[in-house]
């Protein structure tokens, strides 16, 4: 990154899950599998449901005005608001739109990112990029999916891994130490046929066929996902970490796109970090798309487990296939 241009400084957090829990103990209700299968297969617990009485622009208005309030920013201030997802309210216009008017951001730009679960990062990422050239001085980011309303739940393959919720950050300019030091974005369209919608779109619209056969619902090759994700997330990390300027020993801690504890360890040891610098939360929310990124940020930031002048590496993986990291110092 161009040294004399500002950073981009994340100034406010927020999160947000729905209350309702589905616990492997339900899923076996539902599909042929155990408890003991997700949970060594992938690490899973427990995920959050959304209500049908509410949508993923709910969520993100819900983690965004936390995100606001943090930052001590007005809505009316926001210049750009950015959502990343593929489970937006509609097919168009864009869930930003939609969070724009639920939270009065009158004077802002809008509109979606849609890289599944390397979402969080893509949009970061170009919210920074207006940001550190000056085109804008409050930009609203936020992860959301509610991707359960996508879900087979007759298909024991993708039911286990996917839960709801949302997270959102508030971006300003700073000239300190702190604040992104850089963005690393990658895709590979051969990979679409891995991990996809088949129906609902341009290319299948709903009929009453594509419903009957469940196209509509989420489709996965797991091996194959699992294959690329693990390779994709180390290329991530150590990419964002040399454009940073920085080494893999100077990871003070990673948040990784929470898809399978399996992948994060395999990316981990290629990294060559130890699990105890990572941030695992995949045992109660599963893989929340966009949102779960900023989901584990924001717990270790709660907790404590990163303090101001920390050195942390977000890393994604999604669909597309599409995979980035961001290497940031913590702090205002
Ligand atoms: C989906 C995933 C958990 C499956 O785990 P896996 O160890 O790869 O398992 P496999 O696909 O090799 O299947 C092994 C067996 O378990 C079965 N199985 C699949 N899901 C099951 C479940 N929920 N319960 C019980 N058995 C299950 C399979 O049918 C297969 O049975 P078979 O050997 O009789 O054919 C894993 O591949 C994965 O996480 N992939 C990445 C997915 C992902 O991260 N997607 C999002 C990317 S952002």
């Amino acid at each position: 990154m161009t040294p004399d241009m500002p950073k981009a400084v994340i100034t406010g957090l927020g999160t947000y899950v729905p209350d309702r829990v589905l616990t492997n103990a339900d899923l076996e209700k539902m599909v042929d599998t155990t408890d003991e299968w997700i949970m060594t297969r992938t690490g899973i617990r427990e995920r959050r449901i959304l209500p049908d009485d509410m949508t993923t622009s709910d969520m993100a208005v819900e983690a965004a005005a936390k995100a606001l309030d943090q930052a001590g920013v007005k809505p009316s201030e926001i210049e750009l608001v950015l959502v990343a997802t593929v489970t937006g309210d509609y097919v168009f216009p864009s869930t930003a739109c939609v969070v724009q008017e639920k939270l009065g951001l009158s004077q802002a730009g809008a509109f979606d990112i849609g890289s599944s679960c390397s979402g969080f990062i893509a949009a970061l990422s170009t919210g920074t990029q207006f940001v550190r050239t000056g085109a804008f001085k409050k930009v609203l980011v936020i992860g959301a999916d509610a991707i359960s309303r996508l879900v087979d739940y007759q298909d024991r393959n993708t039911c286990v891994i996917f839960g709801d919720g949302a997270s959102a950050v508030v971006l300003e300019p700073g000239t300190g130490e702190n604040g992104i030091l850089s963005c690393y974005i990658k895709s590979d369209g051969t990979g679409c046929k891995h991990l996809f919608q088949p129906a609902g779109g341009a290319k299948q619209p709903p009929t009453i066929d594509s419903v009957t056969q469940r196209q509509h619902f989420i489709k996965m090759d797991g091996r194959e996902t699992f294959k690329k994700a693990a390779k994709a997330m180390t290329q991530a990390a150590l990419e964002a970490t040399r454009l940073a300027g920085l080494e893999t020993s100077d990871i003070d801690i990673m948040i990784p796109h929470q898809a399978n504890i399996r992948i994060i360890q395999a990316a981990v040891q290629r990294i060559g970090i130890s699990m105890d610098q990572v941030s695992v939360n995949i045992d109660r929310y599963g893989n929340t798309v966009a949102a779960s990124i900023g989901l584990a940020l924001d717990e270790s930031v709660q907790t404590g487990r990163i303090e101001a002048g920390d050195r942390v590496l977000l890393v994604g993986f999604g669909a597309g296939l599409t995979w980035g990291g961001i290497m940031l110092r913590w702090g205002i």
